[in-house]
């Protein structure tokens, strides 16, 4: 099947980035959000990043248009109903993830996949409330999505062949690399990053060495771009949280219990980059 009319629901921070790679790539994209105000913010902030773009010289003025006009917004889930894939990017929580599949295994057409940018919620049981398990598959973009080469595509255990390879041949129009993962709690993406955060937060707590130290350690001598814990304040330290309790009961292994500094943090506030303050202090 060749993918041309796409939906993606909520348009935030991630649901932005999503609908202006496709658009950027010629698909029709519609943006879905229930609020209003949501879609205004973030076809702006899409505005502003073409517009970089082309003062930087990565794309001309037409590309702009172009892209644009690929582009409209919606409040109704209703308008997905001549869309050959939908992305939902909405808040994490799976009653609102479920609901809002439930409602596109009506709308969509019989043929429509629908994916799940979900960070660490199993595609096994959002694919199980619809009654197209085999078209519902995980599209795990990376933040920024304009950015980032990977997408992680999770295959839940109802999954198709013919699913994934759609998927795979989407993302490689959208310029992106696509990498197939099974679903997992964490998947591969945050079962590997989370624990090696939340570990340079245990080195803090126990006093090994500074965040600065820890971070530079790694930049330097693992050739990493940024720190963990630098990492971990732009990621959101209550994000990091959660995915380590999603790891932690998931597995049922003490390996991936959360440091007890990282709960102290996030109690306190201190979430990293978004609250000016985590392992390091923000204007
Ligand atoms: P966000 O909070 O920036 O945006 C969520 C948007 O969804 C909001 O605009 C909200 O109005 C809208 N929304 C809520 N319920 C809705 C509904 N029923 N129908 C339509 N729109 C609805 O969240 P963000 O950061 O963009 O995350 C979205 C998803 O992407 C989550 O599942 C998250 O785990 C995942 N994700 C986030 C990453 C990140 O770095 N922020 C990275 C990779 C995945």
């Amino acid at each position: 099947m060749a993918v041309e009319k796409v939906m993606v629901i909520g348009a935030g921070q991630m649901g932005a980035g999503i609908a202006q790679v496709f658009a950027q790539s010629g698909f029709q994209v519609k943006l879905n959000d229930i609020a209003e105000e949501s879609l205004q913010k973030g076809l702006a902030t899409i505005e502003k990043h073409l517009s970089r773009n082309v003062e930087k010289g990565r794309m001309d003025e037409a590309d702009k248009t172009n892209t644009l006009n690929n582009l409209e917004t919606t409040t109704s889930l209703n308008e997905a109903n001549d869309c050959d894939l939908v992305i939902e990017a909405v808040v994490e929580n799976m009653d609102v993830k479920t609901k809002v599949f439930q409602q596109l295994d009506q709308i969509t057409p019989k043929h429509a996949i629908l994916a799940s940018n979900t960070s660490s919620l199993p595609i096994t049981d959002i694919a199980a409330v619809t009654e197209r398990p085999e078209q519902v598959i995980g599209m795990h973009f990376m933040n920024p999505v304009p950015v980032m080469k990977l997408v992680e595509v999770i295959r839940a255990i109802q999954t198709s062949d013919e699913t994934y390879q759609t998927i795979a041949e989407t993302a490689e129009k959208l310029n992106k690399t696509a990498v197939e993962v099974n679903d997992y709690p964490g998947f591969a993406a945050n079962r590997v990053l989370m624990p090696m955060i939340n570990e340079a937060v245990y080195a803090v707590f126990e006093g090994v060495a500074e965040p600065e130290a820890i971070d530079e350690v790694m930049k330097l001598g693992m050739n990493h771009p940024m720190g963990p814990l630098q990492l971990a304040d732009f990621i959101g330290l209550d994000t990091c949280l959660y995915i380590m309790e999603v790891l932690h009961e998931g597995f049922g292994d003490s390996k991936y219990r959360p440091c007890p500094l990282l709960r102290k943090y996030v109690n306190a506030g201190w979430l990293g980059k978004k609250s000016g303050r985590g392992f390091y202090v923000y204007e």
